[in-house]
């Protein structure tokens, strides 16, 4: 398979496999595209929960981030869970110094079990200083709302809510319908000018560990490629939604899902 852009992914390690820096390059290996990293923090967990984490400097970050990129100019850029201001302080001017693009931001604040994973503090400086950078943001429900400090029920919130993450910089906003409790799940993108929800039947399964981490690293991969938004999404979707209903019921938890879904 001949490779044909360039993703960096800033984000933390999960030892299982299964979701974090392993599913992003995973996912974009499986998508063409050639995977650099920047790990935030390592991980000791499996698909029953966590037992660690330990956390990479913000210096050492930025680090990695410069040294890749100087060489390998990334043609994307995706970015998972991080964990203090001064990690994100770190990841802008990693940023700003090599002027990346095609950013593509996974807000991860709260956990599958519903704890918030960052203080509030973190929350408002990404918010604030580093949404701006984005040409996308993927919240589920729940990270949605810690951004705009309001309750969604409906599908009109969503849409309301994804307007109001807009104001804080980024180009596109997709929230993901996954945590509302219907058998047919929303995932809406947001734009200035257009909204487009895509439908997809909930599969019953618990084995959905790493979902979230990989559907932004399938957009980010895409987008890489130069496919629109619109249509990053739609495919990402799709194969999120294949690697789910072809998961290999791993592990004792929640297990993986299957990132070579659409070579099969
Ligand atoms: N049971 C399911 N059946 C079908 N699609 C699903 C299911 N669970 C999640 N998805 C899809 O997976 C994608 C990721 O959404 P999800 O809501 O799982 O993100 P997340 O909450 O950020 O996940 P994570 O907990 O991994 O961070 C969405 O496109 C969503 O529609
Ligand atoms: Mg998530």
């Amino acid at each position: 398979m001949k490779l044909k852009s360039k993703l960096l992914i800033i984000a933390g390690s999960d030892s299982s496999g299964g979701a974090g820096i392993q599913a992003d390059i995973k996912t974009a290996t499986a998508l063409g595209v050639y995977a650099m990293t920047a790990i935030t923090a390592i991980t000791a967990q499996n698909t029953t929960g966590v037992k660690s984490i330990v956390s990479i400097t913000p210096r050492e970050i930025f680090k990695q981030i410069s040294f890749s990129a100087q060489d390998i100019k990334p043609s994307s850029v995706k970015i998972g869970m991080l964990h203090n201001v001064g990690v994100i302080k770190e990841v802008i001017k990693a940023i700003k110094k090599h002027k990346l693009k095609n950013i593509v931001i996974d807000p991860v604040m709260v956990a599958k079990g519903g704890q918030r994973l960052i203080s509030n503090s973190s929350i408002n400086f990404l918010r604030e200083k580093l949404f701006p950078y984005a040409l996308l943001v993927t919240p589920n429900i729940p990270e949605a709302e810690a951004l705009i400090n309001k309750k969604i029920k409906t599908l009109d919130d969503i849409i309301k809510a994804g307007k109001q993450i807009l104001k804080f910089g980024p180009k596109f906003v997709l929230i993901k319908g996954g945590h509302i409790n219907k058998s047919i799940i929303e995932d809406v993108l947001i734009s200035k000018n257009n909204i487009k929800i895509f439908k997809n039947k909930k599969i019953k399964t618990k084995n959905t560990h790493g979902t979230g981490c990989t559907l932004s690293s399938a957009i980010a991969s895409f987008i890489s490629r130069n496919y629109n938004m619109n249509e990053s999404c739609r495919r990402s979707i799709q194969y999120v939604h294949k690697a789910i209903l072809l998961n290999p019921k791993f592990g004792r938890g929640h297990g993986p899902i299957n990132h070579m879904a659409l070579l099969n």
